[in-house]
């Protein structure tokens, strides 16, 4: 069968820390995104040793991920999830774009000057190299669009520069992809600082309400959300805090905004808060209830992981295999 959908191609960072930002935003549209492009989410556990890892829980955590995913909605039937070093052509295509990409380049990449900063015991080659396995990891399966946050965009811009580079030399390699970022069908923001997206790596956890948290910390972190000195409940932008929580409120009880400022007239912040904390720990519940059933039963994440593999091995090696010739190398 010809698949005509274009290519869609996520690396997912091995961690159980997602927020319901993440939730709301990117996750909840895995079905729609699946019927429109043919979906690869790659859980980069190569990616995450370029920073200390304990191995025992970067293992918990690669099984943590894609259970986490499969329970928010990703239908592993109809995307291909799988982890990136059962995969080895991602290391193979990774050594090979190395030779193709620039010392100044690489250097010039913000998320590493960060990472550097931050890690500055371990600046290791893998991190400085971090963006051409990102690009392998996309190159290698032709891909035409990149969902990302518009902290991966420089990333995207230096695959596509290695791509054209590339293509130059040896026509027809690659498809060159595009970046998109998802417009998120509600941004939102930290409940601590409403001006700032809610991030999933806030030190604050209050900031953040995670896709895992139990009912009463979800309760405790909307009852200490941040709010504005007046106390109507109205969407304003010099009222981010309420906006924000009525931003919550709208997605996780289908209500539009002008009908939840309509239900709350009249009332305290202190009911509204509760009223949200409770319709988000309903809505998780189902979810966090299938993600603990998944996680219980690994041979049936192994076996998503299996076939996931096989799936996104059979695209791989078509790539790497003209790659190879291309540069030289001999083919067996
Ligand atoms: N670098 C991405 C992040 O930190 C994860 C990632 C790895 C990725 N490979 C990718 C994202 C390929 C998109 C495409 O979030």
């Amino acid at each position: 069968m010809i698949d005509s959908r274009p290519v869609s191609f996520s690396g997912v960072q091995p961690s159980g820390n997602l927020t319901i930002g993440n939730y709301l935003g990117a996750i909840k549209n895995f079905p729609e995104f699946s019927e429109k492009y043919k979906c690869f989410y790659c859980v980069v556990d190569e990616h995450a040793i370029t920073v200390r890892q304990k191995p025992a829980e970067l293992r918990r955590r690669t099984y943590e991920t894609p259970a986490l995913y499969i329970a928010c909605g990703l239908d592993p039937e109809k995307n291909t999830l799988y982890v990136q070093s059962h995969v080895p052509a991602h290391a193979e295509l990774a050594w090979i774009l190395n030779c193709f990409t620039m010392f100044g380049e690489l250097s010039r990449m913000t998320q590493f000057k960060d990472k550097s900063a931050k890690h500055a015991d371990n600046i290791n080659a893998g991190l400085f190299t971090y963006p051409t396995l990102m690009a392998a990891d996309i190159l290698l399966y032709q891909t035409d669009v990149v969902p990302i946050g518009i902290d991966q965009k420089q990333h995207v811009e230096l695959t596509r520069n290695i791509a054209d580079r590339f293509n130059q030399l040896f026509p027809d390699t690659f498809t060159v992809p595009e970046p998109i970022i998802p417009k998120a069908g509600a941004k939102i923001m930290s409940l601590q600082e409403p001006d700032k997206k809610m991030s999933k790596s806030d030190e604050n956890e209050n900031a953040v309400v995670r896709i895992l948290d139990d009912r009463d910390t979800i309760i405790r972190k909307f009852k200490r959300a941040v709010t504005d000195s007046d106390s109507a409940i109205v969407c304003s932008p010099d009222k981010p805090g309420v906006t924000n929580l009525i931003t919550i409120y709208s997605c996780f009880t289908g209500k539009t905004a002008e009908e939840v400022e309509k239900e709350f007239e009249g009332r305290g912040y202190g009911e509204f808060k509760l009223a949200v904390g409770d319709a988000c720990a309903a809505k998780l519940a189902p979810v966090q209830e299938e993600y603990k059933r998944l996680l219980a039963d690994k041979a049936y994440l192994e076996s998503v992981m299996k076939k996931g593999a096989e799936e996104a091995t059979y695209y791989a090696r078509k790539t790497l295999s003209k790659v190879r010739r291309k540069v030289g190398f001999v083919n067996l």
